[in-house]
């Protein structure tokens, strides 16, 4: 396998919740700049005309990611057939949860309860969409997860905003000078961020752990993103013909790629 386990901060219990949320902000203002939400809900517009589906069970959504965003946009696309989104996590953030489910969007929460990615057929019913999630699974469980989504004959989508087409030696020499580029965009990033809070400008400005985090967890995700290889032998022993696998490069409106996608469909009843 090409993908390296590093680490990230994001995955430690320990960063503090100031520092994983402004982190967690660089993000969401990341996904905005790359026109992330208009490649996702592309996607998601192409794929319900093979599956119909009206709600999105998100698994691992973290902070939420782009995929409130995707949802208002799939909506004001198809207002007729509005398309509700329930966030999951395994370990779901209670101020996050309250946060989301205390706005009274009727088409969008959180679900208070955890949700495990491997275990599928537990999950609410829905298309499962995992975004920017699936690097973070070590292959073991990034393994179950597709089992259980073919086992269980369950609508599996899954993108990541990366590809990990940097040879290792390249990634370790250009390392100084990536992490330092990095640095300096959450710098700027940092201004359009909202709402802008005190602990947001104090550890990005005073005590810069905010860039830090962002830097290197941008650095390790590329490293940690499975190639078209990696995923082939994960899927190896998924051998259901009755439930089809597509791996594809996305692509942005203007015909640009940005990142990748693994959709996972029941082809016929069995
Ligand atoms: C990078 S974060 C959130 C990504 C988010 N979708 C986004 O776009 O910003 C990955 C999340 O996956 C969650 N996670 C880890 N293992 C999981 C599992 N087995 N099932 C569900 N969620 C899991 C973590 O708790 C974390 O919140």
């Amino acid at each position: 396998m090409k993908r390296i386990e590093l680490f990230e901060f994001e995955d430690f219990d320990w960063l503090p919740s100031a520092v994983r949320t402004g982190a967690t902000n660089l993000i969401i203002i990341f996904h905005q700049l790359m026109g992330t939400k208009e490649v996702i809900a592309q996607l998601l517009l192409d794929l319900q005309k093979q599956h119909h589906f009206n709600r999105i069970v998100d698994l691992g959504s973290g902070s939420g990611g782009p995929m409130p965003d995707v949802v208002q946009q799939l909506n004001k696309s198809t207002p007729e057939k509005p398309v509700s989104l329930l966030l999951s996590d395994l370990h779901p953030n209670p101020k996050i949860v309250a946060a989301t489910n205390g706005q009274n969007n009727e088409h969008i929460k959180y679900h208070t309860k955890p949700i495990n990615a491997s275990e599928i057929g537990n999950a609410p019913e829905g298309l499962k969409t995992m975004i920017a999630s699936f690097h973070h699974m070590n292959p073991s469980t990034a393994k179950k997860i597709l089992r259980s989504a073919e086992e269980n004959r369950e609508p599996l989508f899954i993108y990541e905003v990366a590809k990990n087409n940097v040879p290792l030696l390249l990634w370790v020499l250009l390392l100084p000078l990536s992490l330092t580029i990095l640095l300096i965009m959450s710098l700027v990033m940092t201004l359009f961020v909202r709402p802008l809070t005190f602990k947001q400008l104090l550890f990005t400005y005073i005590i810069p752990l905010i860039p830090i985090v962002y830097a290197w967890d941008g650095q390790a995700s590329l490293m940690r993103t499975y190639t078209f290889n990696d995923i082939e032998h994960l899927l190896a022993e998924n051998k259901n013909p009755n439930y089809q696998w597509t791996i594809a490069d996305a692509t942005k409106p203007n015909g640009k790629k940005l990142g990748y996608y693994i959709s996972g469909m029941p082809t016929k009843s069995e």
